[in-house]
């Protein structure tokens, strides 16, 4: 039995070391996936992730963003610890906010903004969307601008396609004889 438990132990070893990011150090846990320790490792970016990263920690390094989707490919983190950084607080971190509001709710109350200035030292959950900034999403803006004519134009479409329905239906449900 001691050499299949020895076995096991330099699979779970080589398993977890394979595509451990760089400066991080890895461990297989036993309920699958990876545990990935970054903390204090002087980061100024996210290091390449294992696709099975199940706990990942970033605390206390030089992070300012996260790029949106970043954690999009990891389907089983679920633990996520980014405390103790200089987050740069605006609309780029929508995603990293948005994130940890699904999973994991409390930690937004731990995770401090270093900027920009009015964000400073304020928990990244506490900022609303608007101080965040919506990076030129006007949806708005885009849909009222070309105005009446943008009006016109729908109408004009969905009248069009009526008829062309009306016209086709009457077509298939007239008898054939
Ligand atoms: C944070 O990381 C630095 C190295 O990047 C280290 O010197 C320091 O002790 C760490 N602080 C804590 C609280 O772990």
């Amino acid at each position: 039995m001691h050499e299949w438990r020895a076995l096991f132990l330099l699979w779970a070893v080589v398993e977890a070391t394979q595509d451990c990011p760089k400066p991080c150090t890895c461990q297989s846990l036993e309920t699958m996936g990876l545990w990935v320790d970054c903390t204090s490792r002087g980061l100024t970016s996210l290091p390449t992730l294992p696709a099975r990263t199940r706990h990942l920690l970033l605390a206390n390094n030089s992070l300012h963003e996260v790029p949106p989707g970043a954690f999009d490919h990891l389907p089983q983190l679920q633990i996520l610890d980014v405390t103790q950084n200089p987050w740069h607080c605006d609309c780029r971190l929508t995603y990293l906010r948005l994130w940890l509001e699904d999973r994991a709710p409390e930690a937004l109350h731990h995770v401090l903004c270093a900027s920009p200035g009015p964000a400073t030292a304020h928990p990244l959950g506490h900022l609303t969307g608007y101080e965040l900034g919506n990076c030129g999403w006007q949806l708005q803006a885009s849909w009222a601008s070309p105005g009446i004519w943008w009006d016109m134009a729908l109408v004009i479409v969905a009248t069009v396609s009526l008829g062309l329905l009306t016209g086709l239906l009457c077509t298939i449900s007239r008898p054939h004889h």
